[in-house]
């Protein structure tokens, strides 16, 4: 089934965590070798394919053909699309179809789909038998630059986002950037935001290049898809080397999510998805940055620019202080009542400040009397695909 000059098209990320090691192949047309790069990880027996219905669609045939054909007998296990499936009710689901199944130790499950599948998967992995085999197949952008590695895994609870789970990582992950010509646009743009960060906290001239080749990568080009998609899983696979359960160093993932998942939770901006809200989030904690004398002058221009380019929103919604503030300290990244905040020195180097009321609400209402008027949602590009 693989093309012979497969691995010459194919660029592979090795992440280091000792006995937990794996690596991240990312190559287009790696979706017809899943069989293959199954059968060199030493998986045996069943597979189950869990997916959701939109990504069905699309893939799960070709994926079952070329398992298949690999000699595996597949099992598909097909979730309802969203995050409203990330719950215990679907994770009960899985592990019914496991049982039912009859799937063992040595199986091994496949997410193939966006963040909630990955997220899905990982955790039924890390539970079913006390642990079995699994493998990322991330179909969305979020899910090719960030979900599908570190190996956070888990479901919602009715009162919070990602309150249960497990730290599990794959046996490999495998990216196909292929596959991201049928997500819809607002997905695709959404991810975005992510890759962006990445350029933020970690590489000024990762974030060069995007302010360079941001129409190229609008128009879905093989190279600079291929390359973004590259330097992000580089840059998430050492900051999770270094800090693989998030103690210290991997909080730096979290720059833009303090206000981002703030304004997630706030009802008056439900219309925003998690991307959007991170795109928002990042320029005000920049700005609140430059406020506080954490950052160099011109960041928060550069960082607006190049996410209007992209087509995310910029622009802070009306929301009264207090809410925002109370919405802060809901955010995982509270310790003892204290917000601590991922804030840009300059581009390419963050640092993680704590945050005081009195001087983030003067920020604030600086910033209110400056954008009224302003606050309304950039409307996104449409590039041709
Ligand atoms: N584990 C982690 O470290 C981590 C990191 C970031 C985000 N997340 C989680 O990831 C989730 C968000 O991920 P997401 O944005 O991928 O959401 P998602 O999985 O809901 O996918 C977004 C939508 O795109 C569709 N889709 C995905 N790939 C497609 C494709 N190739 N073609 C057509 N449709 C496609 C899906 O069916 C879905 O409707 C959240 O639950 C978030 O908490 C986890
Ligand atoms: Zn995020």
């Amino acid at each position: 089934m693989a093309p012979a000059n497969s691995d010459r098209l194919r660029e592979t990320i090795h992440l280091e965590l000792g006995a937990r090691s794996y690596d991240i192949h990312i190559g287009r047309g790696l979706l017809k070798e899943i069989g293959v790069e199954l059968t060199r990880l030493r998986c045996a027996g069943k597979v189950g394919v869990v997916t959701d219905r939109n990504l069905a669609g699309h893939y799960l045939k070709p994926v079952t053909r070329v398992l298949k054909a690999a000699g595996y007998t597949v099992v598909p296990i097909v979730l309802p699309p969203g995050e409203r499936t990330k719950t215990l009710r679907s994770i009960g689901m899985v592990m019914d179809a496991l049982v039912n199944a009859r799937f063992e130790r040595s199986s091994t499950l496949l997410a193939l789909g966006g963040g909630v599948i990955g997220d899905i998967t990982g955790f039924a992995a890390a539970i079913y038998q006390r642990g079995i085999p699994f493998v990322q197949v991330p179909t969305s952008l979020v899910a090719q630059v960030d979900s599908s590695v570190g190996g956070k895994t888990g479901v919602d609870h009715p009162k919070g986002k990602n309150l249960i789970g497990a730290f599990n990582q794959p046996r490999a992950v495998l990216i196909d950037p292929a596959t991201l010509r049928t997500l819809p646009e607002r997905e695709w743009i959404a991810g975005l935001a992510e890759v962006i960060k990445y350029g933020v906290i970690e590489d000024a001239s990762f974030f060069e290049y995007l302010e360079q080749q941001i129409a190229p990568i609008l128009t879905l080009s093989d190279a600079p898809v291929a390359h973004i998609v590259k330097r992000s899983c580089e840059i998430k696979a050492q900051v999770v080397a270094e800090d693989e359960r998030e103690a210290d160093r991997r909080r730096v993932l979290n720059f833009g999510h303090t206000i981002g998942h703030a304004l997630e939770s706030l009802g008056g901006y439900r219309g925003l998805i998690h991307g959007e809200a991170v795109a928002v989030g990042m320029v005000y904690e920049a700005d609140l940055a430059r406020h506080l004398g954490y950052c160099e002058p011109g960041v928060v221009t550069r960082l607006r620019a190049l996410l209007s380019a992209a087509g995310l929103p910029v622009t802070l919604p009306n929301v009264p202080f207090r809410a925002l503030w109370d919405a802060m300290q809901q955010d995982k990244k509270v310790s003892a009542g204290t917000v601590y905040c991922v804030v840009p020195e300059r581009i390419g180097s963050v640092r993680i400040v704590p945050l005081a009321k009195a001087p983030t609400r003067a920020w604030y209402e600086s910033v209110s009397t400056r954008d009224t008027g302003s606050r309304q949602r950039v409307p996104g590009k449409k590039p041709s695909r």
